[in-house]
């Protein structure tokens, strides 16, 4: 047997050794990526993955490698018949000091640099970059979306995230298990929504606009195209009654009421998305309570549906403030009305939204065929067309595709139908889940749906023959043929975004 003193150090084994190596390796590349990241312009966010996830990972994983090497080595000695001693330190030994020394000074520099890493690495997750591109096709259409939305400015995180210790705890939590699941491959396409637990508005939203501020009057102007040969214009101006936020003055009605700090609406829904709502409560500044039931549902003031009682806030009618895909007969109108797409090709408003509810299986797929098919439709039916206006058939086929390129993404199976947007009444029921005329309170008051409730047309018809009236018109429906059937049926009964 060996005496003690002349044992050769357990760190002389293969492990110990290979986890140094690593360890000055991974250092060293940490310290020159550091570097890159810091004085280059062009970094990508695969560099920062690395530089402050990846690299540091490996680095306390060499450096766990050599005690680990050690404890081998010491229970491989023991096994043949050694018995360890633990070392004896003694502070009076120069030797042992400037061990100890070193030590310390190591161990600080490297805890500094660990929290300069973990602080960076912090900083990192929290980005855009992080957030929107790192599983590239997961995030592709809200990434897109919000960069084409007013909010291309805000960072993610302070929508989905705010201040405050419990929330990023929460979200880094929910954020490990979103990782997973990208690298298990076992998300939903598309991501599910509405987003449970996300932050109440108040915490989020309103650090930037305050309720209180919402006052007074804004204008929309819409310019719509039927699905005709001729794409017969139309012409609606409405000014919507965008304050009641605070109990003021004139401010006292109107549709921001619902989210006045003085009002608070309760609701529940029967369904996943939040579409269908039967059942709500509104209490008062004064705490009086009314309750509205959908007439025939079969629940009561009393008997509530099972299921989550929300508050409302921002989020239930801005559910798509950032990531909105919009719908084909809107952004063709749109891309109509600006002149990206010629309005004198006959039946364009009808190809286009044809076109755009193709089904392609990638955005390069889409781009081909959409090029193709509205080419061929010119070619076939409309030769004269084809043969004087080559130049804007293609170049609607380029703003079509456009449109697409930003408001379908294939891969994640995203488009507008997917994601309701509860803004409006057109397609979606929207502000109809509540405003139908059919919930009625037990004093048998309904919540109201009366049209100039939530705005006014000031100006509506066809370009060249615009009634106005500041005061606002009764709505006439652009579609001659529907006549007053608006009167009894729901907008999003007949209107779907799409051409039928
Ligand atoms: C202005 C606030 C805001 C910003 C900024 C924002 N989001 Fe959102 N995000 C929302 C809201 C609101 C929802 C929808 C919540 C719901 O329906 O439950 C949402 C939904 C999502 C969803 C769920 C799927 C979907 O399309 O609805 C993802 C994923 C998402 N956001 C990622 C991001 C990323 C990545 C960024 C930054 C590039 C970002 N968000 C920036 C407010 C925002
Ligand atoms: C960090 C500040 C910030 C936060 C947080 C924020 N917004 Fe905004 N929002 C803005 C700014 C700035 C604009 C104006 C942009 C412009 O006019 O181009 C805006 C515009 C809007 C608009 C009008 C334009 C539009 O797209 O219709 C709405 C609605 C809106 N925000 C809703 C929300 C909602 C809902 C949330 C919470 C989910 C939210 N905002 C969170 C800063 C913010
Ligand atoms: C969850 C149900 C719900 C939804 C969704 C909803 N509202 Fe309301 N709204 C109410 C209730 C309840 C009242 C109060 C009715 C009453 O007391 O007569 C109300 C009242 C109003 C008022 C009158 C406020 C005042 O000043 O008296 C306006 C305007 C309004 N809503 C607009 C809208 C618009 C626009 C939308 C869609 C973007 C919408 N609401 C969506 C429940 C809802
Ligand atoms: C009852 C539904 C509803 C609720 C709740 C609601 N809004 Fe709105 N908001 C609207 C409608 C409708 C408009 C006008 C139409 C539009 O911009 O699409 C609007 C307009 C806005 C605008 C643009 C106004 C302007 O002056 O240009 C902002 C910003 C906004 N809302 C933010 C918020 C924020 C923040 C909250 C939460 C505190 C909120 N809204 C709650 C329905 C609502
Ligand atoms: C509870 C409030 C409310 C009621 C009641 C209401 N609307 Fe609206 N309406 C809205 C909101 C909010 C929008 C704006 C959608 C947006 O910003 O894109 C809208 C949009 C519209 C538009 C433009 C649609 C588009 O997207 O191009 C028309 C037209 C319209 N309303 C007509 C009507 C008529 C007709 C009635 C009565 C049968 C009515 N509205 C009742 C809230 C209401
Ligand atoms: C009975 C079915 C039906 C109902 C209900 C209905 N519409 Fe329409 N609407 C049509 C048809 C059909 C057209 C022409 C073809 C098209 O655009 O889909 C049309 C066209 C329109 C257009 C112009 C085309 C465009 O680009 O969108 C607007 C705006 C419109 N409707 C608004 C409304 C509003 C607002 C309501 C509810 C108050 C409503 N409609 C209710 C059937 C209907």
């Amino acid at each position: 047997m060996i005496p003690d003193e002349k044992q050769p150090s357990y760190f002389r084994n293969w492990i110990s050794v290979a986890g140094t190596i690593f360890s000055i390796i991974s250092f060293v590349a940490i310290c020159s990526l550091f570097l890159l990241d810091l004085f280059w312009e062009g970094a990508n966010p695969y560099l920062g993955i690395i530089t402050y996830m990846v690299a540091p990972a490996a680095l306390i994983l060499s450096l766990l490698l050599i005690p680990i090497g050690a404890g081998i080595e010491r229970s491989q000695r023991r096994k043949r018949g050694y018995v360890p001693k633990f070392p004896i330190i003694d502070f009076n030994n120069p030797v042992h000091q400037r061990w100890t020394y070193t030590t310390w000074a190591v161990l600080t520099i490297f805890l500094l640099f660990s929290a300069y890493g973990v602080y960076r690495a912090y900083n990192f997750t929290e980005s855009n970059t992080f957030c929107g591109t790192l599983c590239h096709t997961v995030m592709e259409p809200e990434y897109t979306a919000y960069h084409e939305s007013s909010h291309a400015r805000v960072n993610c995180v302070q929508c989905h995230i705010g201040e405050g210790a419990e929330w990023f705890v929460r979200s880094k939590l929910s954020g490990a298990y979103q990782v997973y699941s990208t690298i298990r491959n076992i998300y939903h396409r598309p991501i599910e929504t509405p987003i449970r637990n996300l932050r109440p508005a108040q915490d989020t939203c309103e650090r930037c606009h305050w309720p209180q501020k919402f006052f007074g009057a804004v204008e929309q102007d819409h310019d719509y195209f039927l699905p005709d040969e001729a794409n017969t214009e139309w012409k609606t101006r409405m000014l919507m009654s965008v304050g009641g936020g605070a109990s003021v003055g004139d401010n006292k009605r109107g549709i921001h009421w619902h989210v006045n700090p003085e009002n608070k609406i309760y609701y529940v829904a029967t369904d996943p998305k939040r579409q269908v709502i039967p059942w709500i409560r509104k209490v008062g500044k004064d705490g009086k309570e009314e309750v509205f039931v959908e007439k025939g549902s079969g629940y009561t003031a009393a008997k509530p549906p099972k299921g989550e009682m929300r508050r409302m806030d921002c989020m239930d009618c801005h559910n798509r403030p950032s990531h909105s895909y919009r719908d084909p007969s809107s952004t063709v109108n749109r891309a109509m009305a600006s002149g990206a797409i010629d309005k004198t090709l006959p039946s364009i408003k009808h190809e286009a939204v044809k076109v755009l509810t193709g089904k392609y299986e990638t955005k390069e797929d889409a781009a081909q065929k959409i090029r193709e098919s509205v080419s061929a439709f010119y070619k076939e039916k409309y030769p004269e067309v084809w043969a004087k206006q080559k130049g804007a058939v293609e170049q609607a086929a380029e703003a079509i595709f456009g449109i697409y390129k930003v408001n379908f993404f294939p891969k994640m199976n995203v488009a507008w139908k997917e994601y309701p947007n509860n803004i409006g009444h057109l397609i979606f029921p929207g502000c109809f889940r509540c405003h139908d005329g059919s919930h009625e309170s037990a004093a048998g008051k309904t919540i109201s749906n009366d049209c100039a409730q939530c705005h006014a047309i000031i100006s509506q018809g066809a370009p060249g023959d615009l009634e106005t009236k500041v005061e606002g018109l009764d709505f006439k429906h652009p579609d001659p043929g529907v006549g007053e059937t608006w009167k009894e049926m729901k907008c999003y009964e007949c209107h779907t975004g799409d051409v039928e």
